[in-house]
């Protein structure tokens, strides 16, 4: 029998941490609220979620103060204009998250009144979301008994049973364990002990385990080093493409940009010409394969790691006359390009060819326009 097993009772244990402990954010409600019943709105919950797939709590929060402040509501966000909504995304990455949050608040808000569904499986029937959201948005905003397993949980649960097998075929397992340990009572609460857990104590690198309230049901720090968990199967070297991209300026300093087409990578999002991404050394990633002709100079490379390859794309830049840009596209003032859907490639891309491009402007001065009538 392991010591996890002869514990007492560590779903009360991280509750009671919890409720100590919890980070603030700003899509929760404080936990003694949740003790008392009161639940998140599953709009928020919903919203969090999704922008939180992929990318960390700290970058997430000002598009979520974006996003709240610009659209209240499910509703108002499904009537929307897409370009707004992906121009608010842009910088988030994984843009199809955003294609599939218009069209699920859409989807609830004239399919299903305005109101999400309850459950894990009438939330999985939404267009994007998975496994993961739904349990976490029944759990969060609907009090329902779901397992709850993301990164953070993965590295609490595998640690504390010391599990060998390597994710991601150990995800079933793990699930199972969470499942058992999920109470039917505050189980949100549980699932976002376990997130909080996860991000401050039982962190990547030296774990704080001395302040783990699982410290003495942990099977890992006695048995072995805890970062070894959890184990993760040899990752494959991503493969690399090459392309080049062009950042053309007219005389006053506006960038000649492009619309990509409304699906793939990338869909819907805002570009400076490139040529197409390639793995072939011999691919065409040089100012000759300009859109136009102009004197464009070699600004050096820019590399973007995407989930499946890593992509070095030369830039070139060419001060032209608007009538040399020949192609569909149209020129943006480089003060409001920050106000584009432009990707982090893209912007990476203009950067290196414009180093002034995209000064820092404070994001709530996009929230207050948004309260501005
Ligand atoms: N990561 C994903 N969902 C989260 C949440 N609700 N709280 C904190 N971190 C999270």
């Amino acid at each position: 029998m392991t010591k996890a097993h002869i514990a007492a009772d560590p779903t009360s244990r991280i509750l009671g941490w919890y409720d100590r402990h919890h980070r603030d954010l700003p899509w929760r409600i404080s936990p003694p609220m949740a003790a008392r019943g009161e639940r998140a709105d599953p709009y928020r919950v919903w919203l969090s979620e999704v922008m939180l797939q992929q990318t960390t709590v700290q970058a997430v929060k000002s598009y979520f103060a974006l996003f709240t402040a610009k659209w209240p509501t499910v509703t108002d966000l499904a009537e929307a204009e897409t370009e707004e909504v992906m121009k608010a995304w842009a910088g988030l990455g994984y843009y199809a998250r955003a294609r599939n949050l218009k069209k699920c608040a859409e989807t609830v808000a004239f399919t299903h009144g305005g109101r999400f569904p309850d459950t894990e499986d009438g939330l999985k029937q939404l267009p994007g979301v998975g496994d993961y959201t739904a349990a976490a948005i029944a759990a969060i905003a609907f009090d329902r008994q779901a397992a709850v397993l993301d990164g953070n949980v993965e590295r609490v649960i595998s640690r504390l049973h010391a599990i060998d097998a390597p994710l991601p075929g150990s995800k079933g397992m793990m699930r199972g364990l969470v499942a058992a340990m999920t109470p039917a009572r505050r189980p949100g609460d549980f699932a976002q002990a376990m997130m909080d857990l996860g991000a401050t104590i039982c962190t990547p690198k030296r774990p704080a385990c001395v302040l783990c309230p699982l410290n003495d049901a942990c099977v890992a720090p006695v048995s072995d080093d805890p970062q070894r968990f959890p184990v993760k199967a040899a990752k494959k070297e991503k493969p690399v493409r090459l392309g080049a991209a062009f950042v053309a300026t007219d005389e006053t300093g506006a960038v000649f940009l492009r619309k990509r087409p409304g699906h793939g990578l990338l869909g819907g999002m805002t570009e400076i010409p490139n040529t197409d991404w390639t793995a072939r050394q011999d691919g065409a990633t040089g100012a000759d394969a300009a859109p136009f002709a102009a004197a464009w100079q070699n600004c050096g490379t820019v590399v973007h790691v995407f989930t499946h390859f890593e992509l070095r794309l030369t830039v070139f830049r060419s001060t032209v006359s608007r009538t040399a840009a020949t192609g569909p596209g149209w020129w943006e003032p480089e003060e409001t390009l920050d106000g584009e859907a432009l990707p982090s490639v893209m912007k990476k891309a203009i950067k290196q060819a414009m180093p002034e491009a995209f000064r820092p402007r404070p994001r709530t001065t996009e929230i207050e326009k948004a309260h501005t009538p």
